[in-house]
């Protein structure tokens, strides 16, 4: 048995490594520089947005795309309850409240017509919304095609949380271009990684600038260091970028893998009686997503806790789905609009290793490991060839 399968392994190559050198050499080590202007622009082109703005982490583009839209003391924004902590921890560092709506079961991402009702019922109680967050879950879009008009009609501005989604399209539109402003994220585990760093694209160039001039501090144009504003240091290193550009540029062939290994495992693990894999199933489309993570539910007679902690034994890294916020102690006292979704998905489904640098041998390892730990709860089950 060779070693540990990582969920979601960065996958680097001789072109990371050239690039990094490269950027190093130039002597461009601050957080400014040639590489970072040049993959802003390739990202935002990539997208199809006027620009971006490249930044220390996903956390940091959600905090200012939220700050930029009017959140704060007194608001409140809505945030899909299944979904990382980041999404609603910026909502709280703004000062807003975040409610938390529940899922679509098929592929988890929110509920649009819970969403849109949970925004009229709040109006109607005098909320003051200042955003939607919509978050394109494991790589897949949310479902804008009802959300987006209807937000316009109502006149919220909508932020996307697309920390996971960078390369996934709906309706051949891109993740990022959703809304007012979107975050994307490349943190270790994302499907492009800068070890850690993320980005703010949107349209609206004023809210670029704005955002750009928060990240940097705030410091106003003076001979002197004069602030009017209360300002972060959440810019991306020039290194860094120069890691984004060479792994953006491998993005398409990244999601390609990611999706064969996804077909991998649905081949393998679907001929189990209760076995989906997540957005896939119930007629789903799931060919415009980037296939981040491949998430399956599992049969009733089974829990998360066993195949995570079977794979584990295995030295597999395998994790439940995001426990959704609406059940987090520290959200306890919060609004929220729930139907029982997400966390019956929470409590049936599990996220298998989906990194793009996987073989073939370590997918089949997983799936052995996933059959092996169902065999004492589904019977007879099918062999893996
Ligand atoms: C849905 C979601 N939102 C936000 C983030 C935050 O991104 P970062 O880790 O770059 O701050 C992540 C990833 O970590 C995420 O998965």
């Amino acid at each position: 048995m060779s070693g540990r399968i990582h969920l979601s392994k960065p996958d680097v190559t001789e072109l990371e490594e050239r690039l990094v050198l490269e950027a190093l050499r130039s002597g461009w080590v601050a957080p400014l520089g040639p590489m970072v202007d040049r993959f802003e622009t390739e990202v935002a082109e990539r997208i199809g947005v006027a620009g971006a703005l490249a930044l220390s982490s996903g956390t940091a583009a959600l905090h200012l795309a939220l700050l930029d839209v009017g959140a704060g003391p007194g608001k409140v924004v809505l945030v899909p309850s299944m979904t990382f902590a980041a999404s609603a921890n910026a909502v709280v560092y703004t000062g807003a409240e975040p409610v938390f709506v529940d899922s679509d079961p098929r592929d988890g991402n929110v509920d649009p017509g819970l969403l849109i009702e949970a925004v009229d019922t709040l109006r109607r109680e005098g909320h003051d919304i200042a955003a939607v967050m919509t978050v394109d879950l494991f790589g897949r879009c949310a479902d804008h095609s009802d959300i987006g008009p209807a937000l316009q009609d109502r006149e919220i501005p909508l932020v996307e949380d697309a920390a996971e989604g960078l390369g996934a399209t709906r309706d051949g539109q891109a993740a990022g271009s959703f809304g007012r402003a979107a975050a994307l994220s490349f943190n270790g585990n994302k499907i492009i990684t800068t070890s850690g760093g993320g980005m703010l694209v949107s349209d609206d160039l004023d809210l670029l600038a704005h955002a750009r001039h928060l990240s940097t501090q705030a410091r106003d144009n003076a001979p002197w260091y004069e602030h009017t504003e209360i300002g972060y240091n959440y810019r991306l290193s020039n290194l860094l970028a120069a890691l984004g550009i060479a792994q953006l540029s491998r993005l398409d062939a990244m999601i390609m893998r990611r999706r064969q290994i996804r077909d991998r495992y649905a081949a393998a693990l679907t001929t189990v009686p209760g076995v989906e894999v997540l957005a896939r199933a119930d007629g789903l489309d799931d060919r415009g997503d980037n296939h981040w993570l491949t998430c399956v539910t599992l049969p009733e007679a089974t829990s998360p806790d066993r195949v995570v902690g079977h794979l584990n034994a295995l030295d597999i890294e395998a994790r439940h789905l995001w426990k959704p916020m609406h059940l987090q102690p520290v959200h306890r006292s919060r609004r929220s609009f729930i139907t029982g979704a997400s966390e019956r998905l929470f409590r049936s489904a599990v996220a298998l290793p989906s990194g793009s640098g996987l073989s073939d041998d370590d997918v089949d390892r997983v799936i052995d490991g996933v059959l092996e730990s169902l065999r004492a709860v589904v019977a007879p089950l099918p062999s893996h060839a």
